[in-house]
């Protein structure tokens, strides 16, 4: 017979817990709203920042190629005086300036090749010797005064002078209208 003591019997082995997933916490929820926030607001300001660089850009580019506007020259030499016949409306620079040149025993006048009528280009008829506006029919002595149709007064004349070279100078800036007695004004009209 062996002496050793008799050892109690082991307690039984715990049973195992099961797994049991953490379940998600209050405060996770927060942080992706939170998140979600943060996100929007970062969506937005990079929308504004980019809008704001488009503009500044746009800007930029508008100062770097201004919007130059090309009108035509108000003034040109129309040649020598001797180049325009006595008696004779030239038409060389009525598509290019719109201006006719016309030189009588007098002197020499620009005349604008608009109607005073609603600003139709009026036509030289060399065999009717008048100016004749195909839109209402108005019509215009070689003078420019007008004398049937609409038009409510004569065709404007423009300054005109001899240029340091003997050239004609005619300055489309400067308008002179019979009707207001400017016709009288010496730089309406040229005496060679
Ligand atoms: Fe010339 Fe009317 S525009 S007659």
């Amino acid at each position: 017979m062996s002496d050793a003591p008799v050892l109690p019997p082991a307690p039984p082995a715990p049973n195992p817990k099961p797994v049991i997933p953490p379940k998600p916490a209050a405060g996770n929820a927060v942080s992706q709203e939170r998140r979600q926030f943060i996100f929007t607001w970062l969506g937005l300001a990079w929308t504004a920042f980019a809008l704001a660089t488009g503009t500044a850009l746009s800007t930029v580019l508008r100062f770097m190629f201004p919007n130059v506007l090309f009108e035509p020259k108000t003034s040109f030499k129309a040649g020598r005086p001797d180049d325009y016949e006595i008696g004779k409306v030239d038409e060389r620079w009525k598509e290019k300036y719109g201006v006719w040149i016309v030189r009588t025993l007098e002197g020499i006048y620009a005349l604008s090749v608009v109607c005073t009528h609603l600003g139709c280009t009026p036509n030289w008829l060399e065999g009717e010797q008048k100016f004749k506006c195909p839109c209402h029919g108005s019509g215009f002595y070689k003078t420019g005064i007008n004398f049937e149709g609409p038009a409510p007064r004569p065709l404007e004349r423009l300054r005109i002078s001899l240029a340091d070279d003997g050239q004609v100078l005619v300055d489309k800036s400067k308008k002179f209208q019979q009707e207001k007695g400017e016709w009288n004004d010496p730089e309406s009209f040229l005496t060679p």
